[in-house]
Formats: structure tokens, C-alpha cells, sequence
């Protein structure tokens, strides 16, 4: 064996030349990965007693892509990744890439300059490059759409789906399929074979059957842009691999390469691939806190029991049960607990429907859910999770409970959203088994868990919540106690300014389309719409004093009534309500106030810039460990558009000393809400974003 470079090395198999290739923990590739690879094949094929070469990785996979930590650096060191490719396509032998793990952006791209490809049943291969704001850069434009067609190559490039081993197969995109376990011997095995027939070699690059039958049919693209437009709004990045695919279809290779670089330039140096690029990192690190060490023994979570089976229990209960665990539903009577798994019921039967699940996976999962109407019942779950309403007396009392039926050791958990934690935990004679765990709702779907860290949590149990969260799929992020933990309380000053701001001559359906534009799915009042006005509203009670009490009193109860902030029709689109604008007026008269015209740059800095203001608070009071935290549970729970990062990462896109500069005048002329957060101001005094002042 010889050693090429540190992460590098060929050997010679009989007449196979071996290219293994090792850099934890993906294989990216960096620098010495692309220059271990140019001088292991240009070795290999110099090598007169090898008639084939087998390019394989150590480690978890094969290579996941380029290093994205390179991205946005000094420029390119080492050898290209165009000097790899070029060498192992016009090597004279044939090169055969063994994939094990995942082959994905650059790792897929190099494998596409192998003449052949064999993969394990669990291998993946894609290019996710769209999900960092990116297309593939390295030719992978122009050759997926000559190997599996132009229609999946749109489909596979825009959505950055990883393609198991078995469909890579039916697709062309693999040539074998080696047992699992044993990738080197049946790429050694898939080697001889190759040799012994003499098989052509095959470059990608000029096979243009697929691309061909595609050219004068722009219809292709149209449909496709319609099918994605939704999801796709406001990213650049899927316009742009389709606009790749169209070259590949209308231009000879070498123009479409061309185009490809261009477009992969423009993305990449632009400030959506930026934020995206960001995020993947910071989904991450979100994992890592700092005083509990990666290796803190977690305690086995085998069994749950839930307490309140309403909306939010049942979709928490989703979550575990679709993974295999059996879960307990504790409800005060019978009726509620029937009329709760019948919820659960519900909405696996819709999703069945829809082909997400089938028949027998419904009733396994609905098999793991059991319900009592005792709380002993949960004597020996591993882990409880209260989800009552917010009732600081009835959660206390639930926690006495829990303390005296269930077992030492056993997690007790409670979702709420706005109660002190440290108080609900006084209940118990065991605070350190109390953590929070905040689902948003609804919890079988929403991505976002807050667990949140009381004053007596043990690691055992922080670290045991963040093992699980991961466990059912979730994106965890740990945060501290305070009035709605991080984020509703930065959600609290944006409601404040949307309802100001109509007092001021905004429309609700201004505030809507600045924040939609901005890239949200829908505007705070879409959202007090949907979710429902009458939320914690009653008749009884009901004092005229806040706009909402005076819609609710119209009975405008939000879409579930067809009248909200908005006119609903049958087919639930909206249109702005004639009658709201009047009230909305009459409303900011009585208050003394005389509308003006509010731009839709104020709308959005009034909204935007409190909610980092509030961010910053929230890092010096360490509820949050640090600010990309803070993006992480924007983007994941309150739709924040990941192509702007966050709102941390928005803030010094914008600048901090701006952002500073707009809540100084905004304090002046609209009071104390803005006053500027002391970390902000000595970020911008000292000139330091927020990682280089340690958050
Ligand atoms: N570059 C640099 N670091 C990377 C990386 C990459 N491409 N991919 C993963 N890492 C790092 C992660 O940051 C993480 O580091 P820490 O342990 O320090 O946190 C570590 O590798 C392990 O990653 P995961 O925690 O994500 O591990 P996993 O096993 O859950 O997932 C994976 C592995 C599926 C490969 C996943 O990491 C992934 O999706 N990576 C990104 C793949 C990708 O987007 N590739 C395209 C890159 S862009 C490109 O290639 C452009 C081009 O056209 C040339």
C-alpha cells in the first residue's frame, strides 16, 4: 500500500488498483481530498499491472460533497475538482466508484466521471446542493439529466432528494448492486467483469440521447416551474438548477458547463446561498451544549405517557408512536380520551389517504397508543410529558402526581409554553428529572422543539431530551425559563408592532404582504385568522378595548366563521374586509391617533428589528446558548425564510450598527418598546457580531 497524501491511498489488488480515500467525517472535499484523488487515479492508471481502477472511501460514506467550510473562502488550494474528473474520465482503464454511505453534490459529481458505478442497498445518492442555495457546480448539471432524463433530474436537482441504492439502480445513475457489507469485493468482482468483456468505457458527457429528446419541448420547464412555485417562493436556487437543465438540453456540453459555472458563481456569492449555507451548520451545532458533554450517560426511553390527550397531547403522542414506542394517554374522563385517540385516528386515516402510510401502518401505530383515565397508569413509563392548558395550579398538581406514582429516574416533562418551569418543578421532590418540552402545533408535524432547561435539570436528563427529539425527527434546541422561552418571546414584540401599526393607518393586509414578501408563509393577521380570533376570547368578559375584542364581538372568529381579519369564501381564499377597515379606523380614531401613510420599509423594520432587539436580550440573559440557536428555532418553528438565515443571521446581513441606529430613532418617535438591547449596542461599539462576542 502506498500512502498518496494524509488522506489518500492506493494499493495494488492482483490487477485492480485500489484509490481509498479517508477524511472524516464525510470524505468532503477539501483541498488534500481533491489532490489525494488527482495524484491516487493518475497513479493508479501509470501503474502498468493494474487494468482497472476502484475509487472507495472509509468511514460513515463515501464523499457527502464538497467542503462547505471552503465555501466562501480564500479561493480554491490544491487540485481542482475539474483535474480529478478529467483524469479519472480519460483514464485508459476503467474506473469504477464503490458507494457506500452517501454520495451526494461533489461525491455524486466525481462519481459521474467514473465510467461505472456499484453501490450497496443502503448507499444514497443526490444533489442537495439546492438546499444550500447552490446548484451543483462540478458538471453535475449537465450529466445527471443525460443519465437519468430530463424530467427526474429536475426532480431530483430541485428538491435535493437522496435516491436509495435500488431506485440509482432503475435510473442508471448506479451500474451494480454489491451485498451490503462486502462494497470492495463486489467492486472488485463488478472490476474483472468489466475487464474480461472489454466493456467500452463510458463517458457521460457524451451521451445525449436523453437531453436530446427533450429540445423544442419548453413546455417541460413551464410545467415543472408551475408544479414547484409554491414551494419554491422566493428561493433562487431551483430556478436556477432548472435554468442548468435547460442548458444541458439546448447547448452542447461545453456550452452548458459554461452556463452551469456562471449560474454556480452568481449563487454562490450571493446572500440567499450565504444564509442557507448558515443554516446547515447551525442545525448542527444546535446539538452541542457547551456543559454537557457529548458523552453524559442518557437513560433508556422505552415508554411514554402523555397527560391531556387534545390537540397537542394526541399530535406529541404522533411523534412517538410513529417511531415504535407505546405511549399512554391520560385523560379526566372517558369521553375526552375516546374523542382524542379519534383525533389521532383521523389524522393518520388522512395521511393513508394521501399515500403517506398504509393500512397496516395506521393500526400498528394506533396499536402502540393506549388510554387511562388514572394517572397511576404511568407508573412505569420512562418518560411523562404533561399537555394540559396552561393552568399553573392544575400542572403543579399533575407534577405532585407524577412524583409520587412514577419511578425514580423516569423524565417528567411538561409542553407548556408560557408557565415558569422552576415552579412546576417545586411540585416535585425531584426538580432535576423536570425539563420542558415545548412542541408547536401542530406537534405531529411542526420540526420545532424547545427543550428547556429548569434551574435543577440534570445533564442526564438535558441530554437524554435532546437524544429523543432527535430520535422522533425533530429539530431541538435548548434553551432557559423566561416569559415565553425564545421563541414566542420574540414572536411578542412583532405582534405588538403588527397591532400598532394599524393604529398608525396600516392594513392588516399591508403588515401580511410586507412579511409575506419577506418570505414568511403567511402574515401575522392570515395567522390570527387561521389559528382562530376567539382563542382565550370570551363574550363574557369581553370589553370593547382591543381590536380583537371588537371583531370578536362582531363575530368575526377568524377562517373557522368565513369572517377574520379577512372575508373568507367558500373555497377559503381571502379578500380584505370592507368592514374591518372601518373598525380598524373608528378604532385608531377613538385612540386618538390619525392614520398616516406607513411604508412598507417601516412595516418591516418595525416588525424585523424588535424581534433581534428582544434576540440580543435573550443571549445576555443565556436563554439561548447562542444566536444561531436563535435562527434555528426561527426557521423551524415560526416559518422564517431559511434563505434569510434567521433573524440573528438577518441582523448582520442588515448590519448591526443599522438595525441600532433604526431602534434609536424608533425609540424617539414610538417609546421605550424599542430601547436597544445593551448587547446589541456594544456589538456595534465594538464593532463585533455576535459569535465574535462568544454567542
Ligand atoms: N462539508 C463540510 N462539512 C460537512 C459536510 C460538507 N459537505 N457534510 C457534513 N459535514 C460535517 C457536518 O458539519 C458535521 O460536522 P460536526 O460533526 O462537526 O457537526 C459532520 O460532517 C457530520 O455531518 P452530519 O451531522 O450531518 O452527519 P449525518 O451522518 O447525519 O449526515 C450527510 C451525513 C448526509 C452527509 C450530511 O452531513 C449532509 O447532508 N451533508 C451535506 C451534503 C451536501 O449538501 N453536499 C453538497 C455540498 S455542495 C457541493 O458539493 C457543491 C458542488 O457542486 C461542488
Amino acid at each position: 500500500m502506498t500512502a498518496i497524501n494524509e488522506v489518500t491511498d492506493l494499493r495494488i489488488e492482483g490487477d485492480v488498483a485500489i484509490v481509498t480515500l479517508n477524511s472524516p467525517p464525510v470524505n468532503a472535499l477539501s483541498a488534500n481530498v481533491r489532490t489525494g484523488l488527482l495524484e491516487g487515479v493518475t497513479a493508479a492508471e501509470a501503474n502498468a499491472d493494474a487494468r482497472s481502477i476502484v475509487l472507495i472511501c472509509e468511514g460513515r460514506t463515501f464523499i457527502a460533497g464538497a467542503d462547505i467550510t471552503e465555501f466562501g473562502g480564500k479561493g480554491p488550494a490544491g487540485a481542482s475538482l475539474t483535474d480529478v474528473q478529467s483524469a479519472m474520465q480519460n483514464a485508459s482503464k476503467p474506473v469504477i466508484a464503490a458507494i457506500h454511505g452517501t454520495a451526494l453534490g461533489g461525491g455524486l459529481e466525481v462519481a459521474l466521471c467514473a465510467h461505472f458505478r456499484v453501490a450497496v442497498p443502503s448507499a444514497r445518492c443526490g444533489l442537495p446542493e439546492v438546499n444550500l442555495g447552490l446548484l451543483p457546480g462540478a458538471g453535475g448539471t449537465q450529466r445527471l439529466p443525460r443519465i437519468v432524463g430530463v424530467e427526474t433530474a429536475l426532480e431530483m436537482m430541485t428538491s435535493g432528494r437522496h435516491v436509495p441504492a435500488t431506485e440509482s439502480l432503475e435510473l442508471g445513475l448506479i451500474d451494480e448492486l454489491a451485498e451490503e457489507g462486502a462494497l470492495l469485493e463486489g467492486a472488485i468482482a463488478f472490476a474483472h467483469k468489466v475487464v474480461e468483456e472489454g466493456r467500452p468505457l463510458r463517458k457521460v458527457d457524451e451521451s445525449n440521447e436523453k437531453v436530446e429528446a427533450a429540445r423544442g419541448k419548453p413546455e417541460i420547464f413551464e410545467k415543472f416551474r408551475a408544479g414547484i412555485a409554491r414551494k419554491a417562493r422566493g428561493f433562487l436556487a431551483p430556478e436556477y438548477n432548472v435554468r442548468c437543465i435547460e442548458a444541458a438540453v439546448n447547448e452542447p456540453f461545453a456550452e452548458g458547463l459554461k452556463t452551469e459555472g456562471r449560474l454556480f458563481m452568481e449563487l454562490m456569492t450571493g446572500e440567499q446561498s450565504a444564509a442557507q449555507r448558515y443554516s446547515f451548520f447551525a442545525e448542527r451545532e444546535v446539538w452541542k451544549i457547551p456543559d454537557v458533554p457529548r458523552d453524559t450517560p442518557k437513560l433508556p426511553i422505552e415508554s411514554i405517557g402523555i397527560v391531556g390527550a387534545g390537540t397537542m397531547g394526541g399530535g406529541i403522542a404522533m411523534n412517538f408512536a410513529n417511531i415504535g414506542l407505546p405511549v399512554i394517554l391520560i385523560e379526566r374522563d372517558q369521553a375526552a380520551l375516546d374523542k382524542g385517540l379519534a383525533v389521532v385516528r383521523a389524522n393518520y386515516e388522512r395521511s393513508a389517504k394521501r399515500g403517506r402510510l398504509t393500512a397496516d401502518d395506521v393500526e400498528t401505530r394506533m396499536g402502540l397508543l393506549s388510554g387511562s383515565t388514572s394517572i397511576e397508569d404511568l407508573a412505569s413509563c420512562d418518560l411523562v410529558i404533561e399537555a394540559v392548558f396552561e393552568n399553573m395550579a392544575v400542572k403543579k398538581e399533575i407534577f405532585a402526581d407524577f412524583d409520587r406514582v412514577l419511578k425514580p429516574g423516569a423524565i417528567l416533562a411538561t409542553n407548556t409554553s408560557a408557565l415558569n418551569i422552576d415552579e412546576i418543578a417545586s411540585a416535585t421532590k425531584r426538580p432535576e428529572s423536570v425539563i420542558g418540552l415545548h412542541f408547536f402545533s401542530p406537534a405531529n408535524v411542526m420540526r420545532l422543539v424547545e427543550v428547556v432547561r429548569a434551574d435543577h435539570t440534570s445533564n442526564e436528563v438535558i441530554a437524554t431530551s435532546m437524544a429523543l427529539a432527535k430520535r422522533i425527527g425533530k429539530m431541538a434546541a435548548l434553551v432557559g425559563v423566561c416569559r415565553g422561552f425564545v421563541g414566542n418571546r420574540i414572536l411578542a414584540p412583532r405582534q405588538m408592532q403588527a397591532n400598532e401599526l394599524l393604529l398608525e393607518g396600516a392594513m392588516p393586509w399591508d403588515v401580511d404582504r410586507v412579511l409575506f414578501d419577506f418570505g414568511f408563509p403567511m402574515g401575522p393577521f392570515a395567522m390570527s385568522d387561521l389559528a382562530g380570533l376567539d382563542i382565550g376570547w370570551s363574550k363574557e368578559t369581553s370589553k370593547g378595548e382591543t381590536l380583537r375584542d371588537v371583531l370578536c364581538e362582531m363575530d368575526r372568529r377568524g377562517q373557522k366563521n368565513g369572517r377574520g381579519f379577512y372575508d373568507y369564501a367558500a373555497d377559503r381564499s381571502s379578500s380584505p374586509s370592507p368592514e374591518v377597515e372601518k373598525v380598524i379606523l373608528d378604532f385608531a380614531a377613538r385612540s386618538g391617533k390619525a392614520p398616516r401613510k406607513v411604508s412598507d420599509e417601516e412595516i418591516l423594520e418595525r416588525c424585523v428589528f424588535p424581534m433581534i432587539n428582544e434576540g440580543f436580550k435573550i443571549l445576555a440573559e443565556g436563554k439561548a446558548i447562542r444566536a444561531s440557536d436563535i435562527d434555528v428555532i426561527w426557521v423551524n418553528g415560526y416559518g422564517w425564510p431559511v434563505y434569510r438565515g434567521g433573524p440573528m443571521f438577518y441582523a448582520e446581513q442588515v448590519g448591526l450598527a443599522n438595525v441600532l441606529e433604526k431602534l434609536k430613532q424608533f425609540e424617539k418617535d414610538f417609546g421605550e418598546a424599542f430601547a436597544p438591547a445593551p448587547l446589541l449596542e456594544q456589538a456595534v461599539a465594538e464593532g463585533k457580531s455576535c459569535r465574535e462576542l462568544g454567542f
